[in-house]
């Protein structure tokens, strides 16, 4: 923490959660807590919950949970100072400015100074093309028809020829090799030494929805493989999580967002002025991805290339696009390949033409399905109508479904009415099957809690849920009974509230920076303890517990111990022998 605690504990005093949570998530309260739509997960029903005295939000649905700080982090993709500064300016409060000494600078946290790197590499790209050496790459973009303004808003760049360049400018600026390879900028092969993962390539830097560069993809000069190289996924880059162009794409301010599929045709889009296309980076389109973009707009618009791989690329988006709740069309560019084709042949005109005409997605499918039948034969004609009324069973409303089954029926020439029976024939008997379940997304999948693990954390909930239950339970358990490290420094810390006279939640989430480790905490506080009416049977189950995790604790002191010192393994074994008469009252 590179800002005093007692500061960050002020801001996020000042910054009331569900007043921040507030300006993003619509949220209507019941009773004493606050419920919408989680923003971390894709749902019909509100499971993410906001506490005002907890000062804290949890979702029920994927676990995410966290305070103020959390939020911004999950939400804005900031690091943690990132976020204490945006709330400091909120709510007024002046932060000191940073110091970078030598030894602060270590202390910085490996994600803050991995970007860190990947500025001054996207800076050192950015150059580069401006010298001698990068002529090529620059006389290359302008061939593209690339401006010197869409060059410089975008960041392009160039990795020169030479293979060490990036690796000798990153090393005076102090980075260490370790974070170069990590960061998957530079390689290491023990007979080549470290050299750039780039070379002779024009850099395209990926930054995410805040203007930061978290990866690179590069274009090799001429032909060779392959014709894109990116950087690997890193700390600071998880390919599912971002979209090339978003942090321009979300500011402009149009009603839909247009999705193509490489980093040239979101340039050619920008510069043509469609500001609202993005890209997927070097991955087909992801669940996550979708979600995202379901932030920002309701409505996408696909512009697949026009070839097998395209139009499969398209058909497998569609369906995700639509769980996320966003309507989709997909725009035709033919007779071009892609979008930057496209505009570069016909102007931004008749591109914004075809944008207009775009056919909502579930014509596109048909229009593929179409495809493959065909329509002289009597029987495949037939075997076409099935699979399309088939299709049209997806619209589970029935006043959309029979919209289509009209657009469907105008355009293939037959008589609606027919369509329609066989669309609901087909019905009945769909529903008249068994439903089939589901599959649980990887989110929803809880993650497996060994038995220890779960005890520790009911004695925890218990402490936090009960101020007699804390007392009785920190008589008996010690610090180092909690064998997480985890639950241990979240136990510290309520130890030291509870000294100070008052306990907040809240306070302890920000000590822990890293997205994993916020959810398991936040779950802490938020998960609901069955009600145990009867007063001797919370007191077994308080017993049995205490026990449990103090057996263990023990076990993992003898393991560790010196096997000499008897007079201590003597001590332990007593102790724990005494464990079986112990009894709490309540
Ligand atoms: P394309 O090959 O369709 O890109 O790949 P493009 O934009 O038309 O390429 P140009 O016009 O020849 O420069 C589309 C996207 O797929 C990923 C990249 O993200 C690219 O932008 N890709 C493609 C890779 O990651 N690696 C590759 O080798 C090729
Ligand atoms: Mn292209």
């Amino acid at each position: 923490m590179y800002y005093p605690d007692e500061l960050v504990e002020e801001i996020r005093e000042k910054n009331d959660i569900v007043s921040v949570v507030g300006e993003y998530v619509k949220l209507t309260r019941k009773g004493g807590s606050y419920f919408g739509l989680c923003p971390f997960h894709n749902e019909k029903t509100g499971s993410f919950s906001v506490s005002p005295q907890k000062q804290m939000y949890y979702c029920f649905g994927c676990h995410k949970g966290g305070n103020v700080f959390s939020f911004l982090m999950d939400y804005e993709n900031y690091t943690f100072p990132e976020a204490v500064k945006v709330l400091g300016e909120r709510v007024g409060v002046d932060l000191p400015e940073i110091e970078y000494s030598e030894s602060a600078k270590q202390q910085k946290d490996e994600k803050t100074k991995m970007l860190e790197m990947y500025k001054h590499a996207a800076t050192f790209y950015y150059r580069m093309l401006r010298t001698s050496h990068g002529q090529i790459g620059y006389q290359y973009l302008r061939k593209r028809e690339l401006t010197d303004e869409t060059i410089k808003r975008f960041g392009l760049g160039y990795s020169t020829k030479f293979g060490k360049d990036l690796y000798n400018y990153l090393k005076k600026q102090g980075f260490s090799d370790q974070m170069m390879i990590d960061g998957g900028l530079v390689s290491y092969s023990e007979k080549a030494g470290t050299y750039d993962r780039f070379w002779n390539r024009v850099m395209f830097p990926i930054m995410d929805a805040n203007h930061k560069v978290i990866g690179f993809g590069g274009r090799v000069m001429g032909e060779g493989e392959p014709k894109y190289l990116n950087s690997p996924e890193t700390k600071i880059f998880d390919k599912s999580r971002n979209l090339y162009g978003l942090n321009f794409a979300r500011a402009s301010r149009k009603d839909n967002m247009i999705i193509c599929e490489g980093y040239m045709d979101v340039i050619a889009l920008h510069q043509a002025g469609f500001t609202q296309a993005v890209a997927s980076l070097g991955t087909a389109l992801t669940e996550n991805q979708c979600r995202l973009i379901a932030r920002y707009t309701k409505k996408v618009l696909l512009t697949y290339d026009s070839d097998a791989a395209g139009t499969n690329a398209a058909l497998r988006a569609i369906p995700m696009l639509k769980e996320a709740g966003l309507s989709v069309s997909v725009i035709n560019m033919k007779p071009y390949k892609d979008p930057d084709e496209f505009i570069k042949a016909l102007g931004a005109e008749a591109f914004e033409e075809r944008i207009n005409q775009a056919v909502n997605s579930f014509l596109f499918e048909i229009e593929v399905i179409e495809r493959r039948y065909d329509f002289k034969d009597p029987e495949s004609k037939t075997a076409f109508f099935k699979a399309t009324a088939k299709k049209l069973l997806e619209f589970t409303e029935e006043i959309e479904r029979n919209t289509y089954v009209e657009a469907v029926a105008d355009r293939y020439h037959l008589p609606y009415e027919k369509l329609k029976k066989m669309v609901d024939t087909m019905g009945e008997a769909a529903s008249s099957m068994p439903v089939r379940e589901k599959p649980r997304s990887g989110i929803q999948k809880k993650q497996k809690e060994d038995g220890i693990t779960k005890a520790q954390k009911l004695l925890i909930t218990w402490m936090i849920s009960d101020d007699r239950l804390f007392d009785e339970i920190s008589k008996h358990v010690e610090l180092r009974d909690f064998t997480n490290e985890l639950y241990r420094t979240v136990v510290e810390m309520l130890y030291q509230q509870k000294a100070q006279g008052k306990l907040k939640p809240a306070e302890i989430m920000s000590h822990f920076t890293d997205s994993e480790n916020q959810g398991e905490v936040a779950s802490l506080f938020h998960t609901e303890l069955k009600q145990i009416e009867k007063k001797e049977e919370l007191e077994k189950a308080v017993t049995e517990t205490i026990i449990k995790v103090k057996e263990h604790s023990y076990n993992v002191q003898i393991d560790e111990m010196d096997k000499n010192d008897m007079i201590a393994w003597q001590k332990i074994l007593q102790e724990k022998s005494k464990l079986q008469r112990l009894h709490i009252s309540l």
